[in-house]
């Protein structure tokens, strides 16, 4: 069996009377894809902020490559390794980018601040090349760009600091279906060649279904079930799971049905 890139158990996140993650457990092996899928509000995006270090567990740890990065870190070269472990990319790319640098100047930057040793020029074109961008969009701000553009521009990102695992939250979310079947095209090449793990949280079970080997789903802050993605979603052992597969609209789809199953699970 593979190594774990990533182990997290029995992590807990209240805020207030909230309890957002309650007792989560799960492992992703090393150069796996792990989905986590769940209704809005079920402690995906708050989970994923906990591993990636963005906020603090109540409880629980979170280990990557055997390393516990539970504990408060010890200053900013901690910080940093930290965040070479572990990248994050987020629905928005907006958020993450900086409207006023152009594309170029904010991978060097980012370059920098992790390889202040290395000349980061040779590098930036290589990584404008990785995700399908070039010089043009080196000089060009994050406005002039599609979407799908500045999403590529966070993926080259998050790659230049060479991490063991990236954290997509609703990553291809915004963008039409054409172009996030770009993006997603472009991810599973970005797996096969730098084994890099991935975490895929996402509402979309199409979405799913073609990035993850194995899915975690969660329900009101839990793991209500998980396995292979073929599994899971070819023959639901829960029946939220079911539910979840049922909302997806298709031919025939009745909202009603839905909302009665739902209420039969409360
Ligand atoms: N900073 C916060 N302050 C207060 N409550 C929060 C905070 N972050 C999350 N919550 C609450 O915790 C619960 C889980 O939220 P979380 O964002 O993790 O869910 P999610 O599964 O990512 O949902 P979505 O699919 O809508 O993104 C929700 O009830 C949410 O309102
Ligand atoms: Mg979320």
């Amino acid at each position: 069996m593979a190594e774990d890139l990533l182990a997290v158990s029995g992590l807990r996140r209240s805020y207030g009377a909230v309890t957002a993650v309650d007792d989560v457990s799960f492992t992703l092996a090393e150069g796996g894809s792990l989905g986590i899928v769940g209704e809005s509000g079920s402690g995906k995006t708050t989970t994923a902020r906990i591993i990636a270090g963005l906020e603090r567990a109540d409880a629980g740890r979170v280990e990557v490559a055997g390393r516990d990065r539970s504990a408060r870190s010890r200053g900013r070269a901690d910080r940093l390794r930290r965040a070479r472990e572990v990248q994050m990319v987020f629905q928005d790319p907006f958020l993450s980018l900086d409207p006023r640098v152009p594309i170029g100047a904010a991978l060097r930057e980012t370059l920098r601040l992790h390889f202040p040793r290395t000349d980061p020029a040779l590098r930036v074109a290589e990584l404008l090349d990785e995700v399908g961008l070039g010089g043009r969009e080196a000089a060009a701000l994050p406005r002039h760009l599609s979407g799908g553009q500045r999403q590529r521009v966070v993926i080259a990102r998050a790659l230049a600091v060479r991490p063991r695992l990236i954290v997509f939250d609703e990553a291809v979310a915004a963008l039409d279906v054409s172009v996030q079947a770009q993006i997603l095209g472009l991810l599973a090449g970005i797996r096969a060649e730098t084994g890099i793990g991935f975490l895929f949280i996402t509402h979309d079970l199409g979405v799913v279904r073609s990035v993850a080997d194995e899915i975690v789903v969660m329900r009101r802050g839990a793991v209500v079930e998980r396995g292979p993605t073929e599994s899971v979603l070819g023959a639901p052992g829960h029946p939220y799971t079911r539910l979840l597969l049922d909302s997806v609209p298709r031919p025939g789809w009745d909202p009603r049905r839905i909302a009665e199953a739902r209420r039969c699970l409360d």
